[in-house]
Parts: C-alpha cells; structure tokens; sequence
C-alpha cells in the first residue's frame, strides 16, 4: 500500500522541498547516491571497477522546466564523458539517460531531447562505451522508441530500457529483440493505472519471465535489470538454455542495493554492472527508491524522528 502513496509524492513540489531540506535525509540519500558532482563520484567509479564490476552513470534530475536545463544536462553527461576517458575504461563503464532531462517534456519536446541526447551518445561511442534511454512513464514511451531508433542508425550500440509491468511491453521486447539492440530489461518504478499495467507483483514478475525468455532467444544484448533472487536464477538458466556465453548478457543492480549479489554474480563470471546516480536533484530517484522497499522508508522516517 506504501509504495502507491510514496510515488505520488515523489510529483509533489511540496514533498520535494520538505524532504530536501530535512537535515536528516542526506544520509539516507547517501546510501543510494554516492556523489553530488564527477569529482565526488570518480573514486566510486574507480573502487567498483577495481572489484571488478561494471557501471552505468546515471546524472540525476528529471522534472526540469527550460530549455536551458536541458542543455546544462548535456553538458553535464559530456563533462562526465570527458572526466571518465582518462580512466580507459571503455565500455565498462557506460552512461544512463532519462529523455525528461534532455526536454522530452517541454514544447517541441521530441526534437529537444533527440538534439540533446545525441551528442552524449556520439562523445560516449568516441571513447568506446555508449548510452542507454531510461524508461520513465508511459506516455513518455513512444518517443524514446523512436528517439532510440534514430540514435542506433549512426550509434547501434545505443540501448534502451523495458518495463515489465506494461501490457506494451511483450510486443516492444520482439521488436528490439529481432533488431538486435541492447535492452534492458526492469520490472518498473513509476505509478501506471490498470488500463496499460499489470498491479499485481505476481503478474509483472510472470511477465518479466515471458519478456526475458524473448530477449534471450533473440538477437540482441539482453539486460537484466533486477535485485530479486529468483528473476536472477531463472535469467541465468534461460541463458544457458539459449546457449548465451557469459559475455553475451549481463546483469544490473542499482548502486546501495544487494552489493553482495553483485559481488556474488561477479565472482561466479557474471558480467554484473551497477547503476549509480549522483547530482543536486536525487528527489525522484530517491523517492523510487523508498516506493520499492518500505524497509527504507521505515529507515528514513526513524532516522528523522530520532535525530
Ligand atoms: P523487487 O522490487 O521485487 O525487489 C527484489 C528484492 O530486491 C527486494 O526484496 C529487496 O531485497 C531488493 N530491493 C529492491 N529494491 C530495493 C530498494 N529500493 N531498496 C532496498 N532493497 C531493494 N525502472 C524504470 O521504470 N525505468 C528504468 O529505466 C529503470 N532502470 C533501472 C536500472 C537498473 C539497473 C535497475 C536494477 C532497476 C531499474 N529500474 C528502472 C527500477 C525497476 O523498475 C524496479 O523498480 C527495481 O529494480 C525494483 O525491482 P526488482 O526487480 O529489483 O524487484
């Protein structure tokens, strides 16, 4: 029943300012967003790539209202493109773009975002690693399958993420499958009505079964992006039984959660590769973050009545 309600707030301009300026939130944050700038998230870049894990940069920030922002998001993505090239390493560690932040939403949204977005993939592909489109809610779909598409003409590599929850989405997983791409596969984090999403845990986990045994016959680079165990085990089975070697998928977890199942995946050969967010405008991602476990919730609220 929580998860519902913090969603909701996580659209509330009144909730974000009261739960920014709360003393006691950073530290909360602090477990799932490692950094407010490159500088502070480069030795996290670092110290997971020394353990042997990969990573995906998420820059946070997705209800912006100008197209300046959406710019100042460009350049963001393009200054940590230009801080990780030193570091060489290439396609280990790639980048995740929410569209929302490059204009999607604003007026002529589309060509905004697409004008945005695709620099960042063309400097990502100069030092060998690519990009790949977050999927935000439904009605922003559309428009990143086809930004999406637009893009892997002059950048094939460039992924893109599918929810499991959509009724939309067993279609969307054969065509990217039959397309090649690389997909990423989530169960999803945003507030869908019933008329285009699945409510229930038990239908969305037996969807995500059904999509993931497409992406894995198909074409393409299949991602799995899931913390939970038994969605792991069936992935790395269908692989098996798809004769994928392990180079040929990967797994993603998001930075803070189940670091001991990366590393566990990790050491058995997994390619395992971690989301992590950094930037001024965690509210969003964080408030997704509290919606999936109410655990963290019950954390968070504790730590603010305790302080
Ligand atoms: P589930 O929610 O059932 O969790 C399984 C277990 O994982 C839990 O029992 C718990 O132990 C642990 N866990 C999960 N979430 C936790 C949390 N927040 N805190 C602590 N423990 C937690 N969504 C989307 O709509 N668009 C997108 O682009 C993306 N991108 C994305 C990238 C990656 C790499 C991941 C892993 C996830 C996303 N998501 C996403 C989020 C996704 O849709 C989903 O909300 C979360 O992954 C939670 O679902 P699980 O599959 O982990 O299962």
């Amino acid at each position: 029943m929580l998860g519902p309600v913090i969603l909701a707030a996580s659209r509330s301009d009144r909730m974000r300012r009261l739960v920014s300026a709360a003393p006691v939130t950073k530290p909360v944050v602090d477990r799932f967003i490692p950094g407010e700038n490159v500088g502070q998230v480069l030795p996290v870049i670092e110290e997971l790539a020394g353990r042997g894990l990969e990573l995906t940069m998420d820059v946070v920030g997705e209800d912006i209202t100008s197209p300046a922002q959406a710019e100042a998001a460009r350049d963001a993505y393009l200054e940590l493109i230009d801080r990780l090239k030193p570091l060489g390493l290439g396609a280990r560690a790639e980048m995740s773009v929410k569209l929302s932040m490059f204009g999607q939403a604003l007026d002529g949204g589309h060509e905004l975002a697409l004008r945005n977005v695709r620099p960042v993939v063309e400097a990502a592909a100069e030092i060998g690693t690519t990009v790949t489109l977050d999927a935000e809610d439904h009605t922003t779909l559309d428009s990143m399958f086809a930004i999406h598409e637009e893009l892997r003409r002059d950048v094939p590599q460039t992924g893109c993420v599918i929810q499991a929850y959509l009724f939309r989405t067993e279609a969307d997983a054969r065509r990217l499958a039959a397309s090649g791409s690389r997909v990423r596969l989530v169960k999803g984090a945003y507030k869908e009505p019933a008329e285009v999403a699945y409510q229930q845990k038990h239908e969305i986990d037996k969807a995500y079964v059904r999509i993931l045994r497409t992406l894995m016959e198909g074409e393409g680079y299949p991602m799995i992006g899931s913390h939970d165990p038994r969605l792991i085990s069936i992935g790395q089975e269908m692989a098996r039984l798809a004769g994928r070697k392990l180079d040929e998928y990967e797994f993603q977890m998001l930075y803070g959660i189940r670091g001991d199942e990366q590393r566990r995946l990790a050491d058995e050969g997994h390619r395992v590769r971690v989301y992590t967010a950094y930037g001024t405008d965690w509210y969003g991602y964080f408030m997704r973050r509290l919606a999936e476990k109410p655990a963290n919730l019950r954390f968070f609220v504790r730590s603010m009545v305790t302080k």
